[in-house]
């Protein structure tokens, strides 16, 4: 299975990224292939809402920036793996920028039975926070899968480390759930 991990962090080397290795280690040890890609390695620009993408006048989108590249491999993925920290009761803004882009991948909105280009692809999401889970970081996970929802995808599991302070207080219990949930993750594609 390929799998894409995007993430959402703009430290590389930070608590998210930390639970992400762990996350993709659990699924290369399963066999897959695992593409990583961070999000600042992308210029991506908002959704003008132009609806060019549902004219059938683009490819994709209207907007040709590193947002097409990306939108490319996720459509092309096997498995979509976001991870995020939360920031400000939501996704990070640049994060939040690409899965508005995202729109782009559903077609015939207006219509009762409307396709999209993740129909079925399942999409997981790891999110650390500062602060608690409920009232927090849960709010990353509820956008989640009404987005996985609304865009005919498989909300595939979320995992939610809470109350971070920095990656080297990330310990082998944190290290263990989320090799457990790249596990789970890894047997979605088999
Ligand atoms: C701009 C900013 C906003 C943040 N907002 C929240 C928040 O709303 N809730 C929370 O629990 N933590 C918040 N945090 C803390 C981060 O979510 C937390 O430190 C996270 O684990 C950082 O992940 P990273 O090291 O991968 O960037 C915020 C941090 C920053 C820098």
């Amino acid at each position: 299975m390929r799998v894409m991990t995007l993430l959402g962090s703009p430290r590389t080397a930070g608590n998210t990224a930390r639970v992400l290795t762990w996350v993709e280690e659990a699924l290369e040890a399963a066999g897959h292939t695992v593409n990583r890609h961070w999000i600042g390695d992308y210029a991506v620009a908002g959704c003008r809402e132009c609806h060019a993408c549902k004219e059938g006048t683009v490819e994709l989108c209207s907007i040709y920036d590193d947002g097409i590249s990306l939108l490319r491999d996720i459509v092309a993925a096997d498995l979509l793996i976001l991870a995020a920290p939360v920031f400000c009761w939501g996704f990070p803004g640049p994060l939040k920028t690409v899965l508005d882009r995202m729109y782009c991948l559903a077609d015939d909105i207006d219509s009762e039975n409307y396709t999209t280009q993740l129909t079925g692809k399942p999409i997981g999401l790891v999110v650390t926070a500062g602060g608690p889970e409920k009232d927090n970081a849960d709010l990353l996970v509820t956008g989640y899968k009404a987005m996985a929802d609304y865009m005919k995808a498989v909300a595939a599991g979320a995992l939610v480390i809470p109350n971070c302070t920095g990656p080297e207080s990330l310990d082998a219990s944190v290290a263990a759930r989320a090799r457990t949930f790249g596990q789970q993750l890894a047997a979605t594609g088999q």
